[in-house]
């Protein structure tokens, strides 16, 4: 049984078009508050899906409580048929977070480090020190990796020595180099230049594409989104949209689906100053 509330989760994922990753129904309570509440969601393999919503909205609890950090008090979630953090989804999934590339200044390591540490499980561990002391013993799972994100002729640089953009796509690097099927992305576009937020999110869409790879991505760049995944959710305690870009609600059909009015209503000379419900940038 996996959440004792028989919502008949388990019957469901044995269904032929099963998801990679299946939440059901899933609320999730902190500091005595529901931040999220009755949460659906399929992810299908080699989809690119976009979260958005405002802040505070419950994607990055959304995404730890895929991961098992936060315990759902309600409803059930499957990773490829495995509930989170069993041995089942071990090596799975990958999670990229925007602290992930604000790396310590003390510690020194060089991208291929970095990269090399996501191969790390506790099947391989002696190889991977063989690789760490020798390092003519190149490892082509991580050199492909450091290729895929462009960062090859960096491969000897310290990592502190990076730029924002190419820090964050040294630790995509490291989530490619794990193998993981499902890659989840909280914020990664944060503190990125524009060419930086176009080629990283250029490089995700064919990872996708060339390698079957799902991708996850919690964004509050609404536009980047819209450019960029092949499906977007908008999260705000709870689902409120789900379905394809081109169907993305304009801000004032989000406003009104989530209750809020317009509160300059008929005065006509306010029009121009409403404000957006939604920080877009
Ligand atoms: N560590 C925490 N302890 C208690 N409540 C938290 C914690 N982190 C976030 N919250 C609360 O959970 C809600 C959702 O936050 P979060 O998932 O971070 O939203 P988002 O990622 O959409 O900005 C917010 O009300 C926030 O205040
Ligand atoms: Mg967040």
């Amino acid at each position: 049984m996996l959440d004792g509330t028989g919502t008949g989760i388990l019957i469901e994922i044995k269904a032929p078009d099963s998801p990679l990753l299946f939440v059901k129904d899933v609320s999730v309570r902190r500091n005595k508050t529901d931040v999220i509440k009755d949460v659906n969601l399929k992810i299908y393999p080699g989809e690119f899906v976009g979260i958005v919503g405002p802040n505070g909205g419950g994607k990055s609890t959304l995404i730890q409580t895929i991961l098992g950090v936060l315990k759902h008090h309600s409803g059930g979630i499957l990773l490829s048929g495995h509930e989170p953090l069993s041995q089942g989804v071990y090596g799975k999934v990958a999670w990229v977070s925007q602290a992930a590339a604000n790396l310590p200044k003390n510690v020194r390591l060089t991208v291929r480090e970095l990269v090399s540490l996501g191969v790390l499980n506790h099947k391989n561990w002696l190889n991977h020190w063989l690789n760490w002391f020798l390092p003519n013993r190149v490892s082509p799972k991580i050199e492909e990796a450091i290729e895929m994100v462009g960062l090859s002729h960096l491969a000897h640089r310290d990592v502190n020595q990076l730029s924002g953009g190419e820090r964050q796509r040294a630790v995509i690097a490291r989530a490619l180099a794990s193998e993981a099927d499902l890659l989840l992305l909280d914020e990664p576009l944060v503190g990125m230049d524009r060419a930086s937020r176009s080629s990283l999110l250029k490089l995700l869409d064919r990872f996708c594409h060339e390698q079957n790879k799902t991708i996850v991505m919690i964004s509050h760049d609404i536009g980047a989104m819209l450019q960029t995944a092949h499906r977007l959710v908008y999260l705000e305690e709870t689902i409120w949209f789900d379905g394809p870009p081109a169907n993305f609600p304009s801000l004032e059909e989000l406003a009104l689906m989530r209750g809020i009015e317009d509160v300059h209503g008929a005065c006509e000379q306010c029009d121009d100053d409403v404000p957006s419900v939604l920080e877009v940038k």
